[in-house]
């Protein structure tokens, strides 16, 4: 792990692999440790950064009530800068991907292609804004454990392995309230970005798995469909986070689009 000052504050990230710079946000309620398969192994001709967002893993937290997807674009464009990078592939896991979108509508001109994985372009309706509200709530009020179960049986399919299940409750539990309600209230707010990606000009990878209740193939089909060129990769039998339940198949999927659209 290594550590940089963005924006004023300590921000963690991961920083494996050699090759085209590669930003990857990940998702909620998780840190830069859920994207461990990769980590461990980065596919061949990318440099994997992964920022703990604020408030996750070792990075620290913003103040007031939410963290918008702005403010997780600001982070990712700042880490960039720390590290003197023009441009990267920019993308992400679920709440990352929506990171991924506002950092493309904030500067696309840093954006070289985008990678999103089970995650959508639409914004939440009433009822989604209304479900973040209680979710913040109960992560004030009564902590994260009952949210940390209510996740961990979503975001899995019932094949995933007790190790892969066992690891991701370790970090899921590691997120303190605050940042749950935060982020929670963040993704509420967010904004549609269909128009992020029909202006979008680079190449982009889109891959979802094919159990996904949070956001289903039709999410990614819907992305892809506005992005001409796009690759989409639906992964069988694995459900909203394929780098952990199938990462061989993400890695090589990486590589193939890499070498193909974004090598430097
Ligand atoms: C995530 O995995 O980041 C969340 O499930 C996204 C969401 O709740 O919209």
């Amino acid at each position: 792990m290594k550590v940089s000052t963005v924006q004023g504050r300590t921000l963690a990230y991961r920083d494996e692999g050699q090759g085209t710079p590669v930003l990857l946000f990940h998702g909620f309620p998780f840190t830069s440790e859920a994207f461990w398969p990769l980590l461990e192994a980065p596919p061949e001709g990318a440099r994997l950064l992964v920022p703990d967002l604020p408030g996750f893993g070792r990075s620290a937290a913003v103040d007031g009530p939410a963290l918008t997807m702005e403010q997780l674009a600001d982070v990712g464009l700042g880490l960039l800068d720390a590290l003197g990078l023009e441009r990267a592939v920019v993308g992400g896991v679920s709440m990352g991907g929506y990171a991924a979108l506002a950092l493309t509508r904030l500067d696309p001109s840093r954006v070289q292609g985008l990678v999103l994985i089970d995650t959508q372009a639409t914004a939440d309706d009433a009822e989604g804004k209304a479900r973040r509200e209680a979710t913040a709530n109960e992560a004030l009020t009564k902590g994260t454990s009952g949210i940390v179960e209510t996740m961990l049986g979503k975001v899995l399919s019932p094949e995933a392995s007790a190790a892969v299940r066992d690891r991701l409750k370790a970090v899921m539990s590691s997120v303190p309230a605050k940042t749950v309600a935060q982020a929670s209230l963040g993704m509420g707010q967010r904004s549609d970005t269909r128009d992020v990606l029909s202006r979008f000009s680079g190449p982009a990878l889109v891959v979802v798995g094919e159990k996904d209740p949070i956001t289903p193939p039709a999410k990614a089909k819907q992305m892809a469909e506005l992005v001409p060129g796009s690759t989409l990769l639906e992964v069988p039998k694995v459900g909203h986070l394929p780098q952990l339940e199938a990462p061989d198949v993400v890695r090589e999927a990486m590589e193939r689009w890499l070498a193909e659209h974004a090598s430097r």
